[in-house]
């Protein structure tokens, strides 16, 4: 059994000479030690190595030699309803023989001062294992959910008045339109204006023989009002061949395009078994089918770190409430973000100010960015002693970071 782990977790930093943004040069090595570190398939040197982003990378050599990677892209992320700047990491990996000597500590690190510089408040990421970023100042604080359900248990009947189509290159700022009608509102999900974001990692083929589709559902306006992408997957069956339909994203505005598009998916029964989507925890999807048959099929937790403390407690979005609270944070990377901090809100408007003198137990950066995403309630929090249980903070924070659970539908 792991011990019980005491925060705050102290931060531990080491020496950043060695680490550089790659030149093109270095691209062989950055995608080599990627692909033997994560474990890729061959084709990812083929298809994926060549479009690496290595302006967005920083890597640790040993002499000319690349050892580790990590690399960057820039979202937004909703937190109640409004969009923050994020720094997403991925990308980060450290050759076996040279692990555990702060080579990914030190990567993610320059990632993060440069972020921060830039007036990025927050990062995000998906963890293949929590230490390393427990030791930079991320938390858990959302969840990527993935549900599914039998083809036979989708409803049975037409698909409606909406035209489900093929979607084309035309269809794409529809779509966009589309998710972030969906999205706004939510606390996790992300948007992102690069260039590779939407058209490649969310609309394109990963590689050139993925069975991909994509379908838009057309209201009457000919506006998207639902899309779904989706790939299929091999799946045990009664014969080969048996496959499900793995969505990257099935997104809806109105009930009128999840009845086509789950009229559509239906249309596969027979080999196809089941479809696989990924959404909230709570699926409001669950509510269209009969009995409960929208099952959890995969979760998996993402991390948040909060790089300027105040900046993204103004910025994101809160419910009308009012109220007041001290708070000082524990932040052994970024000391600007200690404060102490007044936080006071008035109908939902926050005013964060410098708090000079007042003493208060100070709060790990890492749990004040689980509460902050509402993935952590500061009462939970205060019972694992990550805050003080009778200080008046806690009902506060509870209140103010109170919301559904946060969640994303991409990983990246
Ligand atoms: C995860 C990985 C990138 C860490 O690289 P690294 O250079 O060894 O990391 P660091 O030396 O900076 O380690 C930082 C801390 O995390 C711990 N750590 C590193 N890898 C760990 C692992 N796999 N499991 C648990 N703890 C780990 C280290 O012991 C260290 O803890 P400490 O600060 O208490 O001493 C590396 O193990 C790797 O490439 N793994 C395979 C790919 C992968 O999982 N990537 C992550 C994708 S999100």
């Amino acid at each position: 059994m792991p011990e019980v782990r005491r925060l705050p977790v102290h931060l531990r930093l080491r020496a950043m000479s060695a680490f550089r943004v790659p030149g093109e040069d270095h691209r062989a090595q950055v995608a080599e030690v990627m692909r033997v570190s994560l474990n890729l398939r061959p084709s990812f040197l083929e298809h994926q190595a060549p479009a690496l982003p290595l302006d967005r990378f920083v890597c640790a050599f040993d002499g000319d030699r690349v050892i580790a990677t990590a690399a960057e892209r820039g979202y937004r992320q909703w937190f109640g309803g409004r969009e923050l700047p994020m720094s997403g990491v991925w990308g980060v990996a450290t050759l076996p023989e040279h692990r555990g000597s702060g080579l990914a500590t030190g990567a993610v690190t320059r990632i993060l001062r440069e972020a921060r510089a830039r007036g990025v408040p927050v990062s995000a990421l998906y963890p293949a294992t929590l230490r390393p970023y427990r030791g930079l100042g991320y938390e858990l604080a959302g969840t990527l959910a993935r549900h599914e359900v039998r083809l036979d248990d989708l409803p049975r009947g037409g698909g409606g008045p909406l035209e489900v189509r093929e979607y084309d290159a035309s269809d794409l700022e529809g779509v966009r339109a589309c998710y972030r009608r969906a999205m706004a509102g939510r606390t996790g999900p992300i948007d992102s204006d690069d260039p590779s974001w939407w058209p490649v990692r969310i609309m394109g083929r990963r590689t050139p023989d993925e069975p991909h589709r994509a379908v838009v559902a057309l209201g009457p306006d000919g506006r998207v009002e639902g899309y779904a992408l989706f790939v299929t997957e091999p799946i045990e069956g009664d014969l080969d061949g048996s496959f499900a339909l793995m969505c990257r994203q099935l997104v809806a505005t109105t009930v009128e395009a999840y009845a086509a598009l789950l009229a559509f998916l239906r249309g596969f029964r027979g080999l196809g078994q089941a479809v696989r989507f990924p959404g909230p925890p709570a699926e409001p999807l669950a509510m269209l089918v009969e009995e409960q048959r929208v099952r959890p099929f995969w979760s998996f937790r993402w991390m948040l770190r909060l790089l300027d403390v105040p900046a993204a407690l103004r910025g994101r979005g809160y419910l009308p409430l009012s109220g007041e609270t001290i708070l000082a944070v524990e932040d052994g990377l970024f000391p600007e973000n200690r404060g102490p901090w007044r936080l006071a809100a008035e109908d939902g408007a926050v005013r964060v100010e410098p708090a000079e003198g007042a003493r208060v137990r100070p709060v790990g950066v890492g749990t004040l960015a689980a509460m902050f995403s509402g993935y952590l309630s500061p009462f939970d929090a205060a019972r694992l002693g990550l805050l003080e249980a009778d200080a008046p903070a806690v009902p506060f924070l509870a209140r103010l970071f109170a919301g559904p659970p946060p969640f994303m539908l991409d990983f990246f």
